[in-house]
C-alpha cells in the first residue's frame, strides 16, 4: 500500500473516532471542517495525490476516494443521530401531558326568558298563529284608550306607566296595543297573531315584580269566533306547556278590553292541586288574563263587530318558567346570575 494511503487510512480511523463522541450538531459541523471542508485534513492530504506516478494514481486515487465516501457516510448517519436525539429532547422539554384533563369551554346558552318565549311561539306556531312584533314605545292612545280606556278612566290604575318628556309618548305596560297595530294592518283579513316582546311598569321592584318583563299577547280575529275556542286553544297550550292531563280553571275578571273577561288558572305544577305554598294553598296557579275582544276594541281595529268577533289573551313568560321550574323570585331573570341562567330554561 502506497504511504498515501497508510496516512489517510490512519487518518479515517482517527476521524471515525473522533465522530463517534460527536454529540451535538456543533460538534458534527466542527468534525467536517476539520477533515471533510475545504481545508479540512482529508481535503489536503488528497491534494498528495497529484505527486503519484501514472500508475500509482488511479489506484490509489479509487481507494483514496472510498475513504473519503466512508467518512461522508459515517457522517451523514451521525448527524441525522443527533437530529433525532436533539429533536427527542426538545419535544420531552416542551412536556405536553396528555393525561391532564382538558380546560372546558364556557358554552352559551339561550336566556331563560328567551327560552320560554320559544317554548310559546313554538306550541302557537303549531296552532297556526304568526308571530307579530309590535313597537315597545308606545303612544298613551294605543296603550289606553283605543283599548277601550279613555283619559280618566279608573281602569288606567291597574297599570302603573312610565311617561316619557314627549307628550303621549309612553312605554307600553302590556303588549295589547299590539292587538290595535294588529288589526289596522289585517283589517279585513282574519288574525291569529301572538305578539311577544318587553313591557315597562313603574313599579317597585319585588320578587313578584319587575319594571321590565315580557308578555305574550295572543289574538284572534274572524267569522263565528266564540269563547269555546278561546278555551280550546288555550286548553291545547296548557297542555303541551305544562304536561298532558292538567286542569284549567276560568274566573270571572274584567278588562276594559275584552267582554267577558277571565282570569285562567292551571292545577299547581307542584302540589298538584292538594294546595302548598306556591299556589299559597289553593291549588290553583293564575297563568293569564283572557276574553273576548271588546266590539269597540274591533271598531278602533277597523273591524265591523257585527260580522267579525274575536278573543285575546295576555300571559307572562316568565311567571310561566318560574310556575314550571319552581322559581320564587322574578329578579332573578333579569340580574344575569350564571349559576341560575345555566339551570331554568
Ligand atoms: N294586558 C293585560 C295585562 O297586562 C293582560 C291581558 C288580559 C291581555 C286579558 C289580554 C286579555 O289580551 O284579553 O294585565
Amino acid at each position: 500500500m502506497s504511504d498515501l494511503l497508510k496516512q489517510l487510512e490512519a487518518m479515517a480511523v482517527q476521524a471515525e473516532a473522533e465522530l463517534a463522541t460527536a454529540t451535538t450538531s456543533d460538534s458534527s459541523e466542527a468534525w467536517y471542517r476539520q477533515y471533510l471542508g475545504r481545508t479540512g485534513e482529508m481535503t489536503t492530504a488528497l491534494r498528495g495525490l497529484g505527486q503519484l506516478s501514472r500508475e500509482e494514481r488511479p489506484v490509489v486515487g479509487k481507494a483514496a476516494n472510498q475513504i473519503k465516501q466512508r467518512l461522508e457516510a459515517a457522517l451523514q448517519e451521525r448527524q441525522d443521530a443527533i437530529r433525532q436525539a436533539e429533536m427527542e429532547a426538545a419535544l420531552s422539554a416542551e412536556g405536553v401531558d396528555v393525561t391532564l384533563p382538558g380546560r372546558s369551554q364556557n358554552v352559551g346558552r339561550i336566556h331563560p326568558s328567551n327560552a320560554t318565549l320559544r317554548e310559546i311561539s313554538q306550541i302557537f306556531g303549531q296552532m297556526g298563529f304568526q308571530v307579530y312584533d309590535a313597537p315597545e314605545v308606545e303612544t298613551d292612545e294605543t296603550n289606553f284608550t283605543l283599548l277601550n280606556m279613555p283619559d280618566g278612566h279608573p281602569a288606567r290604575d291597574m297599570w302603573d306607566t312610565f311617561y316619557t318628556t314627549t307628550p303621549g309618548v309612553i312605554l307600553r305596560t302590556h303588549t295589547s296595543p299590539g292587538q290595535i297595530h294588529a288589526m289596522r294592518d289585517y283589517c279585513p283579513q282574519p288574525i291569529r297573531v301572538i305578539l311577544p316582546g318587553k313591557c315597562y311598569r313603574h313599579e317597585d321592584v319585588t320578587a313578584r315584580s319587575e319594571m321590565m318583563f315580557h308578555q305574550v299577547e295572543g289574538l284572534v280575529v274572524g267569522r263565528n269566533i266564540t269563547f269555546s275556542d278561546l278555551k280550546g286553544t288555550l286548553v291545547n297550550f296548557v297542555n303541551q306547556m305544562f304536561g298532558e292531563g292538567r286542569s284549567l280553571r276560568f274566573r270571572k275578571s274584567y278588562f276594559p278590553f275584552t267582554e267577558p273577561s277571565v282570569e285562567v288558572d292551571v292545577d299547581c305544577v307542584l302540589c298538584g292541586g292538594s294546595g302548598c305554598r306556591v299556589c299559597k294553598y289553593t291549588g290553583w296557579l293564575e297563568i293569564l288574563g283572557a276574553g273576548m275582544v271588546n266590539p269597540v276594541v274591533l271598531q278602533n281595529g277597523g273591524y265591523d263587530p257585527s260580522q267579525f268577533s274575536g278573543f285575546a289573551f295576555g300571559m307572562g313568560p316568565e311567571r310561566i318558567a318560574m310556575l314550571k321550574h319552581g322559581v320564587d323570585d322574578i329578579r332573578y331573570f333579569f340580574t344575569n346570575d350564571v349559576r341560575f341562567l345555566e339551570r331554568v330554561g
